[in-house]
């Protein structure tokens, strides 16, 4: 069964072409992950699939239906997890779930149980009384995803639910998606983090500048690169001609550089290590040179020639 799906969806901001002609399909059971740079229009497409802005044009369907035709009953089988945490920092976690359920038609002992499950599932039972304003910032995180839970719907999207929480709020939100989609939810998961999507999607859509650049498994996804070659190179001091000299190497299709590690991506097949190696002696100290296997994020790079987490907000 088909739980969402966009076809051909163009979306503009004036003269700003955000979504050019995307299409995306989502099954049943599916934890899909949304990979994308700032800017790329992640937040602009779940806005768009949820009919939270209108499109310019092309077709979105949700559980088999036009977004036209969504009524109340359709909505309450969605949960949206904003990228802003957005919840009310004069209410205790527990009267924000209270709201939350109350807005999708919970009420009386039903409503009840479901806070109480939702406090359960991001680990804040403890703090139920307690007001947001007073929770760390992985905790905001997981009071703003129980509230889009709190109705237990069948599609969960999230919009980075991640962003700027602790490694163990981390692990509680991904072991949360993934204990919600053994129970059956579907989910679309948007992210930086490449580890994230690693960890949990079937299935990843790498959007970038409004464009579908990539769709598939993992597995898929790193096949497709399977003629590049990534080296790792450890130099005392990354100096414009070392960068120069590697630009220049035949079959060289990226140079990125993160202090004093550069990394490369060449075609196959050039006897890369070594040419690499000798150019980069020639403009200064080497520490280190090694190849590695390619990752997602070197699947990223390659399609769009620049780091997934250019800009981000870590
Ligand atoms: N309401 C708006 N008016 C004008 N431009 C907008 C609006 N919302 C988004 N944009 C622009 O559309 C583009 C895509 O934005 P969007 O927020 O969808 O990106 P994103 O992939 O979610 O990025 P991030 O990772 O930073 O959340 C950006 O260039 C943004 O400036
Ligand atoms: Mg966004």
């Amino acid at each position: 069964m088909v739980i969402a799906r966009m076809a051909d969806i163009v979306k503009r901001y004036g003269t700003h072409l955000v979504l050019d002609n995307v299409s995306i399909e989502m099954g049943k059971g599916e934890i899909v992950g949304l990979l994308g740079p700032n800017g790329a229009g992640k937040t602009t497409l779940l806005f768009a699939l949820t009919g939270l802005i209108g499109v310019d044009s092309g077709e979105i369907e949700l559980f088999g239906r036009p977004l036209g035709d969504n009524t109340l009953e359709t909505k309450r089988r969605i949960g949206f997890v904003t990228q802003e945490v957005s919840v009310f920092q004069d209410l205790t976690a527990r009267e924000n779930l209270e709201f939350f359920g109350g807005i999708y038609g919970l009420r009386g002992p039903g409503l009840k149980q479901r806070v109480q499950h939702a406090l359960e599932i991001v680990g804040l039972a403890k703090y139920a009384n307690r007001l947001p304003a007073k929770f760390s910032g992985g905790m905001s995180r997981r009071l703003n995803i129980a509230c889009a839970l709190v109705h237990a719907p069948e599609f969960l999207i999230m919009d980075e639910p991640t962003v700027g929480v602790d490694p163990q709020s981390r692990r509680h939100i991904l072991e949360t998606v993934r204990e919600l989609n053994r129970q059956g939810t579907t989910v679309l998961y948007t992210t930086h983090y490449m580890e994230e999507v690693q960890a949990i999607a079937s299935r990843v859509i790498i959007l970038d500048q409004g464009h579908v650049i990539a769709e598939g498994t993992i597995s898929d996804l790193v096949e497709q690169i399977r003629h590049e070659e990534r080296i790792r190179l450890e130099v005392v001091d990354v100096t414009e001609p070392l960068l120069q000299n590697l630009r220049k190497l035949e079959g060289v299709k990226g140079v990125v550089v993160e202090d004093r590690i550069v990394r490369i991506t060449t075609q196959v097949g050039f006897g890369n290590l070594d040419r690499v190696l000798a150019a980069a002696s020639e403009a200064g100290g080497v520490l280190s040179i090694n190849a590695e296997r390619p990752t997602l994020e070197d699947v990223f790079l390659t399609l769009t020639g620049k780091q997934l987490r250019d800009g981000g907000e870590e």
